[in-house]
């Protein structure tokens, strides 16, 4: 029997997964297919982006699942190019469009973009259409301490921030930034996009120890430590896989081993120079 997927709570009052689909870099397609096996295997939670074009299919496997759209939780996010209130709120309008609904559980804003210099007020339009109740839950993507404080400075506080995150790259500047404002950290490329990190030799043992596979070891370090995880797999096994890690438990030992292997990584994507 699969363990349900716990949830965490938004501020705004509903509820989080704590493991759901990312779907870069899917195409239309590909996306229709996994969103709708995906949900079908128990995913309840989607994570799309503008800028990933693949939101028509993404609306297609939500249509297809037979699941209804109350149940289901469906985060996108939108470029540098909405960065105003009636952009914002146009972005919105397009995604909508696109994905086949008439609201989103959660909204992001895709990359800071702090040379632009707008991000404060797309946070603001993501505030009124909140309000206005065509996104349920609003917050940040790929945002660092600066950015956050800017946000502060203006009294505004997302509700989750979406960040490249897994045992290679543990965000220690920013995880207790988002505790002690309540902001929820999700983790994008969980699996460390399937690179080293699987085939670590730590992950491996632990791995080992539980008859579970690397990945498996990685999502559950995730997930305990009070964090959102969105693997992208397009694959029926590994999708499962991926959702069958709340039946067991890694020792305090076990995550302080997994908590130390972060490392410098020069490829990493930096949100003061990157951003679309
Ligand atoms: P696939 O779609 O063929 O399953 P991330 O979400 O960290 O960016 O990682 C995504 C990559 O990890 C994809 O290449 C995906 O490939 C692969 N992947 C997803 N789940 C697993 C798994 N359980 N074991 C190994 N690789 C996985």
């Amino acid at each position: 029997m699969k363990a349900a997927v716990p949830t965490l709570k938004l501020k705004s009052g509903g509820e989080l997964p704590q493991l759901g689909l990312g779907t870069w870099p899917m195409d239309d397609a590909q996306a229709a297919v996994a969103v709708s096996l995906a949900i079908r295997h128990g995913y309840r939670l989607i994570d799309t982006a503008e800028n990933y074009r693949n939101e028509k299919g993404v609306g297609e496997g939500i249509r297809t699942s037979g699941v209804s759209r109350e149940e289901l939780f469906i985060t996108t996010k939108f470029n540098r190019e909405w960065h105003s209130i009636a952009g914002a709120r146009q972005a919105c309008i397009n995604s909508l469009e696109q994905l086949g609904l008439d609201y989103l559980d959660l909204l992001l804003i895709h990359w800071p973009n702090p040379q632009q210099g707008r991000y404060v007020e797309a946070f603001a339009g993501l505030q009124q259409l909140q309000q206005e109740g065509l996104v349920r839950a609003i917050g940040t993507s790929n945002f660092k301490p600066d950015h956050l404080q800017t946000l502060f400075q203006h009294g505004m506080v997302p509700e989750v921030n979406q960040i490249q995150l897994d045992p290679y790259h543990p965000r220690a500047e920013l995880i207790p930034l988002h505790e002690q404002h309540g902001i929820i950290t999700e983790a994008w490329s969980p699996l460390g996009r399937a690179g080293e990190l699987l085939q670590d030799a730590v992950v491996v043992e632990i791995a080992r120890q539980h008859d579970k596979t690397p990945a498996q070891i990685v999502l559950r370090w995730s997930t305990q430590s009070g964090f959102v995880v969105v693997p992208k797999s397009a694959d029926s096994l590994r999708l499962q896989q991926n959702l069958s890690i709340f039946e067991f438990a890694l020792s305090n030992e076990e995550l302080l081993q997994l908590g130390v292997l972060g490392r410098p990584d020069p490829e990493m994507l930096d949100a003061d120079a990157f951003g679309h």
